[in-house]
C-alpha cells in the first residue's frame, strides 16, 4: 500500500519510517523509530532527491510507483551516500534504468565502493552548478562533513526549498504528519533532534557553521532533511537552535549531574548535591545514573546544559567504565566550553577524581570549579559542608539570582 505525501502541488514525500530498527547505525537506541525521507519533484522532468535505507524500501518503491503515477523517472539527486539514504539506489535504477544521477564526484567514488561500480548515467555537480527541471531550478551546494565529505544539499530556488541531506534532522518515526509545525517539536521532539545532531555531526561544529552562513545568504522557506519533519514554519527557530548546538555554547544556563555508582553511595552523593542545588534556587535539575542512560542521550544533554556535575567511583584503579566511556565519547564529539564539578569515591585508593579531571582538560575551554571532593566509600556527615560549599561554587558560577 503506497503512503505519500503532498508538500506542495509538485513536491511529493516519497519515504518511509522504521519502527522496529533498535539501534540507528548499530548504536544510537531509538525508541521512537526514524524517518528515511525522499522527496519526489513532478516538474516537466521528473527529480527524486535520494534513496532510502534498505529496511523501508518496499515501501518507498511502491511510494515512487505512486508519486510518478506512470510517469518515468528523470534524475536521482543523490546528497549523501551513506548507506541509510543510499542502500536503495542500485535497486532504483535498475527499476529506472534511463534515471541519470546527479551527484559529487566524492559520492561516485563512494558508488564504486559500495556497489562496485558507477551507475551508467552519472551527472557530477560543484559548487553553484544548477539544473533546470522545467518550471524549477536546482543549485547544488556543497556540505563537506556534514556528515560525511561527499555530502551536498540543493536549494530549489523556484519554490525557495532546501533539500539539506542529514542537517536538520532528527531520531523519530513519522506517524501521518510530515510537517513539524503540525506536532509538538518542542515538547516532544526537541531531545531527540539534539541528541541526533550531536552524536552525528555534534563533531562537525565548523562545518555546519560553514552551511548555516550559506544558508543565511538564501531565501529559504521550506527544509526538507532526510530524516524527521519537513520544515515550512518556525524555521529561523530551529536553525537557531542548530547555530547554537554547532557553536558548542550551552544551549540552558543549568545543571546536569551524571553519575557512575557501584553501590549506590556515590549515587547518594551525586542526588545530595541535586538537593542541595535545588535549595539554592537551582530549577531544571536533571541527574542520570551513566550505568542506565545511553551515552548518547547523556551526550545530548552535556551539550544542553551549561555546568556538568560528574560523580564517579573508582573502578580498577581508574574511571568507571559508564563514566570514563562518556568522556571518551564527548572528546570525540568535540563538546567545548562547559563547567564542570566533580565528585570522586574509592575505598582504598581513590583515583577517579584525578583521572576525570585529566580528560575534561584535555577539551577545550573547559573549566572545572574548585577541588574534587573525596569520598571513602560514602559520604560523611561531615562531608556535608564540602558538599555545599560545591554547591555555592556551582551557583555562584551560573551567576543564579538567589
Ligand atoms: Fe542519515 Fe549520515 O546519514
Amino acid at each position: 500500500m503506497q503512503n505519500i505525501a503532498k508538500i506542495t502541488n509538485d513536491l511529493i514525500y516519497v519515504g518511509a519510517s522504521d519502527r522496529r530498527l533498535a539501534l540507528f547505525e548499530n548504536t544510537y537506541p531509538i525508541p521512537r523509530g526514524v524517518s528515511y525521507n525522499s522527496y519526489l519533484l513532478l516538474d516537466a522532468k521528473t527529480v527524486l532527491f535520494d534513496t532510502t535505507d534498505a529496511s523501508v524500501a518496499p515501501q518507498f518503491f511502491e511510494n515512487v510507483v505512486a508519486a510518478l503515477n506512470g510517469r518515468g523517472l528523470d534524475y536521482v539527486v543523490v546528497h549523501h551516500m551513506e548507506p541509510d539514504h543510499a542502500a536503495s539506489l542500485m535497486d532504483l535504477l535498475l527499476r529506472y534504468p534511463d534515471a541519470t544521477v546527479v551527484t559529487t564526484a566524492k559520492a561516485a567514488q563512494m558508488m564504486e565502493q559500495f556497489f562496485g561500480s558507477k551507475p551508467t548515467n552519472i551527472q557530477l555537480v560543484k559548487e553553484g552548478d544548477t539544473l533546470s527541471t522545467g518550471a524549477h531550478t536546482l543549485v547544488f551546494t556543497m556540505a563537506p562533513m556534514v556528515h560525511w565529505p561527499e555530502v551536498m544539499m540543493t536549494y530549489d530556488s523556484t519554490s525557495k526549498t532546501l533539500f539539506s541531506a542529514d542537517a536538520f534532522g532528527t531520531f523519530g518515526a513519522l506517524s501521518g504528519n510530515i510537517f513539524a509545525d503540525q506536532m509538538d517539536f518542542d515538547g516532544e521532539w526537541l531531545d531527540d533532534a539534539r541528541r541526533y545532531f550531536t552524536n552525528i555531526v555534534g563533531k562537525y561544529g565548523q562545518p555546519v557553521q560553514a552551511v548555516l552562513k550559506k544558508a543565511a545568504a538564501l531565501d529559504i522557506q521550506t527544509i526538507c532533511p532526510l530524516h524527521g519533519p519537513v520544515w515550512r514554519e518556525n524555521l529561523g527557530w530551529f536553525i537557531g537552535k542548530h547555530d547554537v548546538w554547532s557553536r558548542y555554547e550551552p544551549e540552558d544556563k543549568g545543571v546536569v549531574i551524571i553519575y557512575g555508582s557501584i553501590y549506590g553511595h556515590t549515587e547518594a552523593a551525586a542526588l545530595r548535591m541535586g538537593a542541595l542545588l535545588a535549595e539554592r534556587g537551582v530549577k531544571n535539575i536533571k541527574a542520570y545514573d551513566a550505568s542506565h542512560t545511553h551515552v548518547s542521550n547523556l551526550i545530548g544533554e552535556c551539550w544542553r546544559a551549561s555546568h556538568i556535575v560528574l560523580a564517579c567511583s573508582t573502578y580498577n584503579n581508574g574511571i568507571f567504565t559508564p563514566v570514563e566511556n562518556l568522556l571518551h565519547d564527548l572528546k570525540a564529539h568535540c563538546l567545548q566550553n562547559r563547567t564542570w564539578a566533580l565528585i570522586e569515591n574509592g575505598s582504598w585508593a581513590p583515583q577517579s577524581g584525578k583521572l576525570m579531571r585529566a580528560m575534561i582538560e584535555e577539551m577545550k575551554d573547559m573549566t572545572v570549579l574548585g577541588d574534587t571532593l573525596t569520598l571513602k566509600s560514602a559520604m560523611k556527615p561531615e562531608q556535608e559542608k564540602e558538599l555545599a560549599e560545591l554547591a555555592d561554587l556551582i551557583v555562584a558560577n551560573l551567576k543564579f539570582e538567589l
